[in-house]
């Protein structure tokens, strides 16, 4: 198959998305499959038509991509990318798509996972993996998702959604500890717990510095799990315990600093709920495909909470959904082949 694997652009996630095209694109080609890895936001070098050399060419694509930093991207780079570009997706790169069988997304965050490319390629007749432009652009933001949840009787925390100088009054439902996020973000970037009062005034002004709109949601205290979906049916659960602080960005991709189970050492019973329930979150948001549904499960309750639906889960050596499939007996080159036979349909 002629696959093209689109990663990188300019969202804070560039430097994971890049991490995950590279490991698809190897193992991908490891798979027999004609690969060109393409960085979204380099775009292709001058290249003369026809374009369709490159399926076959023998140049070492992933030289180009880089390492995930030690800790969370630093906005500023991100943004300084950002008046470099006009076009982020070429009339070059975008001819490559259309000479593809298959487009596979490696993209995080905006621009890749809001549904913006999977509308544009559905008009251009591109196929792609990963679920439509409807569901990517309901689950981008995670107060829509929270919604969509309670509509299936899918348990999420409680929460609000605040506006950058707008004034709001936190509801006793929230209270403390809580958690702020942007609204739009990925990997944690923007995410902040806030213990007391005092310190939710700077949480907000952080996470206002990435985006105009955050969720203050109640600080689930306990165990802290994922689950991905594929064709409607739940993968084992991952836990995942970070040996300190929360999941957050450094957590989540410098191997060492979270333990992950898989699966998790769980009772039966909330096994089997947990993943009804991911499914349900995944129906309520109308997921083509696969996705990864993320959970705290209140160590007093014992209730579970699904916290949001990443239609592009990270694909990276640390990545979740990978270790989910490993304990299915699929290695990452038979996900790979599982999600494009997935996406064939
Ligand atoms: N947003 C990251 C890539 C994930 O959910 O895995
Ligand atoms: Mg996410």
């Amino acid at each position: 198959m002629k696959i093209v694997v689109l990663a990188g652009g300019i969202s804070t996630e560039r430097d994971v998305s890049l991490c995950s095209g590279r490991n698809i694109y190897e193992a991908l080609k490891g798979n027999g499959h004609d690969v060109v890895l393409v960085d979204l936001f380099l775009g292709l070098p001058e290249e003369k038509e026809p374009l369709d050399h490159l399926f076959t060419d023998d140049r070492d694509w992933s030289a180009s991509v880089g390492t995930i930093a030690e800790d969370a991207p630093d906005i500023a780079h991100v943004k300084a990318l950002r008046p470099n570009y006009r076009s982020l997706l070429g009339p070059n790169v975008l001819k490559l798509c259309e000479l593809s069988d298959m487009v596979f997304l490696a993209l995080h965050g905006e621009n890749g996972e809001d549904g913006k490319i999977q509308a544009l390629f559905d008009l251009m007749g591109i196929r792609y993996t990963g679920t439509g432009h409807t569901s990517s652009a309901l689950c981008m933001d995670k107060n829509i998702t929270k919604q969509m949840f309670r509509g299936r009787n899918v348990p999420t925390p409680p929460g609000i959604t605040v506006q950058k100088g707008k004034p709001f009054r936190l509801p006793e439902s929230v209270g403390y500890p809580c958690m702020v996020k942007t609204c739009c973000g990925g990997s944690s970037v923007g995410v902040y717990r806030v213990n007391d009062a005092s310190e939710l005034e700077k949480a907000l002004d952080e996470a206002f510095t990435f985006e105009d709109q955050a969720i203050i949601e109640r600080c689930i205290i306990g165990r802290e799990f994922s689950i991905a979906v594929i064709e409607g049916e739940a993968l084992p659960i991952i836990e995942i315990a970070p040996i300190s602080g929360f999941y957050d960005y450094k957590n989540k991709y410098q191997p060492g600093s979270t333990i992950e189970t898989c699966p998790a050492k769980l009772p039966e019973e909330t096994a089997v709920r947990m993943q009804r329930h991911a499914e349900a979150a995944c129906a309520s948001v109308g997921i083509e495909g696969y996705a990864r549904v993320d959970f705290m499960l209140d160590d007093r309750t014992g209730e579970d909470y699904a916290l949001e639906v990443n239609t592009l889960p990270g694909m990276t050596p640390t990545s979740l959904m990978p270790q989910e499939a490993q304990a299915i007996g699929y290695s990452f080159p038979q996900l790979c082949e599982w999600i494009l036979n997935v996406s064939m349909k």
